[in-house]
């Protein structure tokens, strides 16, 4: 009986946003490999934009602070915006690590960034209210889907590292309420040049002088998550120390998930113009987004310890590095080679930027590979590669770009990985 009623629930009418909503790509791809692992085949699997815990564990002090804040006995609800001493010490912590001014009032803690991002849309956008953002990046199409916004893609080139500019935006200026722009972006690993960026910027502030105070202004979602893992001479640059004027329309998105590699602790927090936060604090708690008040409360002390940050930083950094480089190297060299493969310098997060130029090509068992799913296929079946088709992130169904993110790369499993990949390629016809 119950098995029954199970079977027949697809045919459950439901709204049409949740209809409608699309399964993401990357966990398609997911569940594909995680089905190959399960059958005992050696997968190098670069799909995820994740940490191995094993090999990058959050910080020992962040730990010791989380066990700490349960023996204590933080259990309760914490504050719907957020424990004031977290908002302390992220006020603290954007302004001496970033340079920027917020107060703890004009910061909004969450159970990491996803709800925030949630509530940016939520706030801002009304039904048909269009938000422009680059492809590929990271879910903005969803979050359109669940508000109803109208989407506006910008299809990147890498040309500019895969970065949107103000040319390229300046056609929908007019009608736009959300920019919504990631630096460094997920998933390519580049940043925003800071000319990139000041054009973009006074863009949106002639765009708002014209709309004057009556009309809702355009808003830029700025996610910058990533921004502490920058590399070498990477400097990370953002909108309102740029343009101080921008602090009226500018709503950051960032926390601990990557920093820090604590994915799963859940604490991110958002900061930008007095209302908008105050609204996204009224949504996320009739959600219920809160970060728990345990992490919250560590997160705050972990916060001041500057010299634990600064450690943790430096070796991270130099771990994600050590290994885009080794793949940055490997990709060079198949190149040179005369592969049809290349990558774009890694300049910070843990994704690289890969090309893989095989469609068109023909397999061992005479399939021609005409799009890049098929390319995506054959390299999960032949030479057991997976990494994320840019498709997944919104870009052409006909690009040849893949990222390759090294949260959960072995240094020692780099050999094979591009020992399988020049033997699979050399199977190409
Ligand atoms: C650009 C970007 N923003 C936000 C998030 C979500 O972060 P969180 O895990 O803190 O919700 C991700 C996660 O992959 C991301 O890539």
């Amino acid at each position: 009986m119950y098995s029954s009623i199970m079977e027949a629930s697809p045919l459950l009418k439901v709204s049409d946003m949740a209809e409608n909503l699309v399964g993401s790509e990357i966990i398609k791809l997911a569940g594909e490999v995680k089905q190959k692992i399960a059958a005992g085949e050696k997968i190098y699997n670069y799909t995820i934009g994740d940490f191995d815990p094993e090999i990058f564990p959050i910080p020992k002090e962040l730990t010791e602070e989380i066990i700490k804040a349960y023996q204590a006995g933080h259990t309760n609800y914490p504050a719907a915006n957020g424990m004031e001493e977290l908002r302390k010490s992220v006020s603290r912590y954007l302004h001496t690590r970033g340079g920027v001014e917020y107060n703890e009032s004009q910061i909004l803690i969450s159970g990491g960034a996803r709800p925030l991002i949630y509530a940016i849309y939520q706030t801002i956008i009304d039904e048909g209210d269009t938000v422009v953002f680059p492809t590929p990046s990271w879910n903005n199409n969803h979050y359109c889907h669940i508000t109803g916004a109208k989407q506006v893609k910008i299809e990147g080139s890498p040309d500019n590292n895969f970065m949107p500019t103000a040319k390229d935006i300046k056609p929908y200026i007019a009608e736009a309420k959300i920019i919504a722009l990631c630096s460094p972006l997920n998933p390519t690993g580049t940043t925003f040049s800071e000319k990139g960026l000041e054009e973009i910027c006074d863009l949106i502030l002639e765009e708002n002088k014209k709309r004057g105070e009556q009309k809702k202004p355009v808003y830029l979602l700025f996610d910058q998550i990533y921004w502490q893992l920058t590399h070498s001479l990477t400097i990370h640059v953002d909108p309102v120390s740029l343009r101080p004027r921008m602090k009226n329309y500018t709503i950051y998105v960032d926390g601990i998930s990557k920093a820090f590699a604590a994915t799963g602790v859940r604490v991110g927090w958002a900061f930008g113009p007095q209302k908008v936060i105050n609204k996204m604090r009224s949504i996320c708690s009739h959600l219920g987004a809160w970060s728990p008040k345990a992490e919250q409360i560590a997160c705050a002390n972990y916060l001041m310890n500057d010299h634990a940050v600064d450690n943790y930083l430096v070796d991270i950094k130099s771990k994600i590095n050590q290994r885009l480089n080794a793949f940055h190297e490997g990709f060079n060299n198949l190149k040179s080679l005369g592969y049809r493969v290349s990558a774009i310098a890694p300049q910070a997060a843990m994704y690289l930027t890969v090309k893989i130029s095989i469609q068109g090509s023909t397999t061992p068992d005479g399939n021609k590979l005409t799009t890049a799913e098929a390319v995506t296929k054959y390299l999960l079946n032949d030479a057991k590669i997976a990494l994320v088709p840019f498709y997944a992130f919104g870009a052409s169904k006909k690009s040849s770009w893949y990222r390759l993110s090294v949260g959960t790369v072995k240094i020692e499993d780099i050999p094979g990985f591009f020992g399988n990949l020049r033997a699979s390629l050399d199977r190409l016809t």
